[in-house]
């Protein structure tokens, strides 16, 4: 019986050393222990057993069946853990690693500039206007003293709309250059359609997208400007000064400097190109800012009496200044990009940087 109860046990340890699953471990659990399994079965066997060997022998058979429901705890153990394994290596998962915090987006560095601007002029009393991007010949050039054949259409490269709208009723059967429809090519066209709707004073500013056929590392055929307007009594070109003084010192900091030149647009009149300082190369001279050390950011003027007039104000009782600021450009000094493309390529691996 002693050889019996041996041979059963290495038979279940072998047995279970090859258990793959629980199903394996519980089938075996049946053969020995199971209401007819072999270990089981030892005990019923013990009224066979001479009266004077069954303590003995009883003994031996509970150590041998301990020592079974022992391996198959182990059996177990060992199955389940390994399972874990599998799941874990093809979840790649471990649920005991800290959490990714998830990365937070952010607005495009012309937004951020564009907002600036607009909260800086909102703190100088300018409110905010709008205007269409495809817009009629007649505001962005007529009204603003830009009349068909004027070489100023020249300093705009313009994208034209082929398709014509019906001309207005009660208008003459000839369609003039005024119904051609382009993509505004500045934001000055928001001047006309903001003084025609309303009595002066104006103060407004007007951002958005222009269109020009340009594209080079400080051109690009998509761009955006601020219109600035500020009509009422008595204003002279030193408000214009002031005014852009403050804003350039708000926008980039006390430490910039702004420079303006003599320059020419048909609607101001007298008209100034603003540069600020380039702080890419230490006003030093580079590529950008063409070697002079300042980056050309704006223009402006007083507004020409022949646009005031043109929009049914009195030229004689209200002056104006206005300005157009390229917002791209700022964007640009502010952190130090050297291609304005790269703003409007949206690589995002550049725009984090930002
Ligand atoms: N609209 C002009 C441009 O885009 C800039 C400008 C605006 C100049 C207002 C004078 C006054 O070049």
């Amino acid at each position: 019986m002693i050889e019996q109860i041996d041979s059963l046990l290495s038979q279940a340890r072998a047995e279970l050393a090859q258990a793959a699953d629980e199903q394996h471990v519980e089938a075996a659990r049946v053969k020995y222990l199971g209401k007819h399994g072999s270990l089981s079965g030892l005990r019923k066997g013990m009224g066979a057993v001479p009266a004077a060997d069954r303590p003995k022998m009883g003994k031996l058979v509970t150590d041998a069946i301990a020592q079974f429901e022992a391996l198959l705890e182990e059996t177990r153990k060992s199955i389940s853990a390994r399972a874990l394994q599998t799941d874990l290596q093809r979840e790649k998962l471990d649920v005991t690693l800290p959490g990714r915090t998830h990365r937070r987006g952010h607005r495009h560095p012309v937004s951020q500039a564009l907002d600036d601007i607009v909260e800086i002029f909102a703190r100088l009393g300018f409110h905010k206007a709008d205007g269409p991007e495809i817009e009629w010949d007649i505001y962005n050039f007529e009204k603003l003293g830009i009349p068909a054949d004027h070489p100023a259409r020249d300093m705009q490269d313009t994208f034209y709309l082929s398709s014509r709208l019906p001309p207005p009723p009660g208008s003459p059967p000839t369609r003039g250059a005024q119904e051609q429809l382009l993509l505004r090519t500045h934001t000055s066209p928001v001047q006309a359609r903001t003084m025609l709707g309303q009595p002066p004073p104006v103060r407004i500013i007007a951002p958005g997208k222009v269109y020009r056929v340009d594209s080079d590392i400080t051109h690009t055929p998509m761009f955006h400007q601020v219109e600035c307007l500020h009509v009422e009594r008595g204003l002279s070109m030193a408000h214009l000064r002031g005014t852009l003084d403050a804003f350039a010192k708000a926008f980039f900091g006390a430490e910039i400097k702004t420079r303006l030149r003599p320059s020419y647009f048909p609607f101001t009149e007298p008209s100034a190109e603003v540069d600020v300082s380039h702080n890419l190369c230490g006003g030093k001279g580079c590529k950008i800012c063409k070697f002079s050390g300042w980056l050309e950011v704006l223009g402006s003027g007083m507004v020409n009496p022949d646009v005031l007039a043109g929009v049914g104000y009195d030229p004689e009782e209200y002056t104006g200044y206005a300005f157009g600021v390229g917002i791209d450009r700022l964007a640009m000094l502010r952190h130090g990009i050297d291609d304005l493309r790269l703003l409007f390529e949206n690589d995002v691996r550049f725009l984090e940087q930002l």
